[in-house]
C-alpha cells in the first residue's frame, strides 16, 4: 500500500516567500513525505494568500480583531485544521504568538524559521527586520537561520536544522535579510519540512 504523506498546513502573515519556497520544494520532490494541503494568514491583506490560491492550494484568513479574542482565533484555526486532517503546522514567517494551550496540544507537530542562529537575537519582540537590525547592531561577523519545534518558549522550542550566513561589509537590515533567506531560510525549512513529514510518516506506518 502506497505511504500516506504528512498533511501539512502553513502558517504565514505576509509575502510568503518561505512559503514558495516549500511549494518549490514539493515541485522539485525536496519536499516528499509531505503535501501543503492548508494555509492559514492572521492578516487578509498577506500576499502569501495570493501565492497559495495561485498554486490550487486552498487558504484563508483567520483574523483575531474580528474574532475578539485569542481563544476564538485559535478555535477558528483549529476547525480549519480538523476540517483538513491537518498533521503538522509549519510556521513561516507567521509574526502572531500562539498559546501555551495551543502548542501543548500541538507538540512536537508544529516548526518554525526563525531568521537567526537560536539562541542569539530571538524571544520576543524578535520578528522580521527587527533580528537583522539588532544582529548589526551587536556587529556579528555570522548570523542566519534556524528551524526549530515551537513549544510554551517562544523561539525555544528544541533546534532541527541551522545554517550560517556571513555578515558583509556594509550590509543594511534589508541586504542581510534577503542574504539569510537566500542562502539559509529557503534551504532549511523545505529540508527540516521533509524531515518532520517523513517522521511523522513513519510513526503512522508502524500504528497501521
Ligand atoms: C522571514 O525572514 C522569517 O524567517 C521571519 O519573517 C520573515 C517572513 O518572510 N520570521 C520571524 O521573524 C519569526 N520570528 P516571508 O513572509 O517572505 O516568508
Amino acid at each position: 500500500m502506497e505511504k500516506q504523506k504528512t498533511k501539512i498546513a502553513v502558517f504565514v502573515s505576509g509575502g510568503g516567500t518561505n512559503l514558495q519556497a516549500l511549494i518549490d520544494a514539493q515541485k522539485s520532490g525536496v519536499l516528499h513525505s509531505g503535501e501543503i494541503c492548508l494555509v492559514i494568514s492572521n492578516s487578509s491583506k498577506a500576499y502569501a494568500l495570493t501565492r497559495a490560491r495561485e498554486n490550487g492550494i486552498e487558504a484563508c484568513a483567520v483574523v483575531k480583531k474580528k474574532l475578539g479574542s485569542q481563544e476564538a482565533f485559535e478555535a477558528a484555526v483549529e476547525a480549519e485544521l480538523t476540517r483538513h486532517g491537518i498533521e503538522l503546522i509549519v510556521l513561516a514567517g507567521f509574526l502572531a504568538i500562539l498559546s501555551p494551550e495551543f502548542t501543548k496540544k500541538y507538540a512536537g507537530r508544529i516548526i518554525n524559521i526563525h531568521p537567526s542562529l537560536i539562541p542569539s537575537f530571538c524571544g520576543k519582540g524578535f520578528y522580521g527586520l527587527k533580528v537583522h537590525e539588532a544582529a548589526l547592531a551587536y556587529g556579528v561577523k555570522v548570523t542566519g537561520a534556524t528551524v526549530h519545534y515551537v513549544n510554551e518558549i517562544p523561539d525555544g522550542g528544541q533546534i532541527i536544522l541551522q545554517k550560517a550566513v556571513e555578515v558583509e561589509e556594509g550590509d543594511t537590515p534589508e541586504s542581510l535579510q534577503l542574504r539569510v533567506m537566500q542562502q539559509a531560510e529557503w534551504k532549511i525549512l523545505p529540508q527540516a519540512a521533509e524531515l518532520v513529514s517523513a517522521k511523522i510518516q513513519a510513526e503512522k506506518e508502524q500504528e497501521r
